[in-house]
């Protein structure tokens, strides 16, 4: 069935584009696609040493797309069925006047087309955006945080500065945002901090996930030395906590327990030791309009040549269903000392992860 919905007007009098809504996505191993990641900028301003080399070269800035036409392009993808939509980078908050995206897209939330409206971040800049990011409809947000050890912290992310974050997720506490810790497990630089990564999360109402190092883009170092698999780092916990399964689910690749001792949700990604495609729900967008139908993949398809060449939504509409056949079963992450190269090319800031 196909439904019209009605074209309306911006803030500033201009006439949307009208969108055709139609039956949800389907790609040819029968997932169905609902959670579309958006990454606004590749650029960040961190160099996390598992994500970036110090001296990158980011896309021109004129290869973007302007936030109206990520606007167009996501509200596309809500009438194709999205119902999660998650920005991110390199860091969203870095992009210029990105508020400006999030209070468009908070109508989306209002009108019941979309469930969720949220990001992951950085957290350097939840000081000055936090209350906006709430007033827009975010509710939840994710937030990378890999060491409680300020100098560490300076290791890892090289550009960070610790404080910045702690005054982040106080900035998102206070604007009554629910938080998700995101830390990467990283050998012999983090792994004897996971328990007093739980304690700080749990302590403060927050969840907390683990995340396998994925091979993507050339770094400054090797990725072997970095990989720890969670599958060790879980058994080294039990020692510690008592953990039981928990069915919570966000639509993401994370599976939960529950730790008893701090009553805390504590999630594993776990693309190396335990691949989760078949139950991939998402596509990936990237701030050129570039369409990656997998994390783990190069395949990709061009929607801003179709979105520039109408103003009709139409052509960009069939596009993402050209796209979305072409969805590949799964990743082919591998780290180890023969496979010298990344899984793929680009970098995790590329995508947005
Ligand atoms: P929620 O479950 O909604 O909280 O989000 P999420 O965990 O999916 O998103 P987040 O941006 O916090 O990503 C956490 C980690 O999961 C990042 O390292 C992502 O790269 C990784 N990730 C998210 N989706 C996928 C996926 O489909 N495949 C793989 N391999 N990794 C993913
Ligand atoms: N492997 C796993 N996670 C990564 N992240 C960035 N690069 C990688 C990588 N190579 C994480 C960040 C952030 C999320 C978006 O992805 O720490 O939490
Ligand atoms: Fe920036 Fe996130 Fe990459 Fe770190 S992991 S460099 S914070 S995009």
């Amino acid at each position: 069935m196909t439904i019209l919905s009605p074209a309306s007007k911006t803030s500033d009098g201009k006439r949307r584009h009208r969108t055709t809504v139609t039956a949800p996505m389907q790609d040819p191993f029968g997932r169905h696609i609902s959670y579309l990641r958006v990454s606004v900028t590749d650029r960040c301003d961190f160099r996390c040493v598992y994500c970036m080399s110090e001296h990158m070269t980011f896309l021109p800035k004129k290869e973007l797309l302007s936030l109206e036409e990520l606007d167009r392009l996501c509200s596309v993808f809500i009438a194709k069925g999205v119902r999660t939509l998650r920005i991110t980078g390199g860091e969203p908050l870095v992009r210029k006047n990105i508020m400006a995206l999030f209070e468009g897209l908070g109508r989306h939330l209002k009108s019941g087309a979309l469930e969720e409206l949220t990001l992951t971040t950085n957290g350097s800049q939840l000081p000055k955006y936090a209350q906006q990011l709430r007033d827009a409809g975010v509710e939840r947000i994710n937030i990378s945080l890999d060491t409680l050890k300020p100098d560490l912290f300076k290791a890892i992310t090289r550009w960070g500065e610790f404080g910045d974050v702690m005054a982040g997720i106080e900035a998102a506490e206070k604007a009554g945002l629910k938080i998700k810790i995101n830390a990467v497990a990283l050998k012999g630089v983090n792994e004897h901090e996971i328990e007093d990564l739980i304690r700080f999360a749990h302590g403060r109402g927050a969840d907390l996930t683990l995340i396998e190092t994925m091979p993507l883009g050339d770094i400054d170092g090797d990725r072997t030395d970095q990989y720890l698999p969670l599958s060790i780092v879980r058994a080294r916990l039990m020692d510690t906590f008592t953990m039981t399964d928990n069915p919570y689910r966000t639509g993401g690749p994370a599976r939960y327990v529950t730790v008893e001792e701090t009553g805390g949700r504590l999630g594993f990604i776990t693309p190396l030791t335990h691949n989760f495609c078949e139950s991939c729900n998402r596509v990936r967008l990237t701030c050129t309009g570039t369409l990656f139908m997998c994390l783990g993949q190069e395949d990709a398809a061009d929607l801003r040549a179709p979105l520039r060449a109408s103003a009709d939504d139409a052509d960009v509409s069939r596009a993402i269903d050209a796209a979305i056949l072409r969805k590949p079963k799964g990743h082919d992450f591998i780290i180890d000392r023969r496979s010298a190269k990344p899984a793929v090319g680009r970098h995790m800031s590329v995508t947005g992860g």
